[in-house]
């Protein structure tokens, strides 16, 4: 990975995403028990996550973001900012296709803004099941293929240039589908346009809450 992978992209997305912000909380403060949040990034989510938490468990793929992350809780720490202490959290580098992980492992699972992003989208929906207890929840807040016919097309013909600018990600891609397949249960979700997600492109969504 270089510069603009580990340095420079994930500052692009902390300030493209920066409307999503009351998102986040929301959706991170339902997370109760053992924790594991699936591409973290650069950490922006870790002070949405309350005392509800016993431990959260970051996974990332890009090394030097996961440094990044390290260092931006140790400064929220300092500064009082996170829900929960700074030693319930524990990172992880790697790609979420093979999670190291036994079966049965987590109460809840994260998936926030990067089913667009991994490469085998579909192994990864069905770790993500694989490691969450019968019972447990996945909570996820994920930009999808738009259901108009035309923005789809428009997402089509957007994504060979988008996927370069954005490292990997898909514009179109069926997450809902993609969760369905490896098992999950829905109990909520809202498929909408979100206005405050750039670019506009990018804005429809799927958010909510699964079961195992
Ligand atoms: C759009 S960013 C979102 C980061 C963070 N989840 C957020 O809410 O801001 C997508 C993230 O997915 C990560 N990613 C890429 N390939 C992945 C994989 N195979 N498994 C898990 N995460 C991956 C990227 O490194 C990046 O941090």
């Amino acid at each position: 990975m270089g510069i603009y992978e580990n340095h420079i992209f994930p500052v692009i997305m902390d300030i493209a995403l920066a409307g999503v912000k009351e998102d986040r909380r929301e959706l991170i403060g339902q997370a109760s028990g053992k924790t594991l949040e699936i591409g973290m990034g650069s950490g922006v989510n870790l002070p949405f996550y309350t005392n509800a938490v016993s431990k959260v468990v970051g996974l990332e793929p890009c090394a030097a973001v996961v440094e990044t992350a390290k260092r931006r809780l140790a400064a929220w720490d300092a500064k009082g900012a996170l829900q929960t202490a700074a030693g319930s959290f524990e990172f992880h580098v790697g790609g979420s296709e093979q999670l190291p992980f036994e079966d049965h492992t987590f109460d809840t699972v994260i998936a926030c803004l990067v089913f667009c992003t991994i490469p085998d989208a579909k192994s990864a929906a069905t770790e993500m099941y694989r490691v969450l207890r019968p019972g447990g929840k996945l909570l996820f807040y994920e930009h999808v293929c738009s259901p108009d016919v035309w923005m789809s097309r428009i997402q089509r013909l957007v994504n060979p240039f988008w996927k370069i600018f954005a490292c990997g990600c898909h514009l179109h891609r069926d997450t809902e589908f993609l969760f369905q397949e490896a098992g999950f249960d829905f109990q909520t979700i809202r498929r909408y346009r979100n206005e405050r997600m750039s670019p506009p492109f990018a804005a429809w969504m799927i958010r909510g809450e699964a079961t195992k």
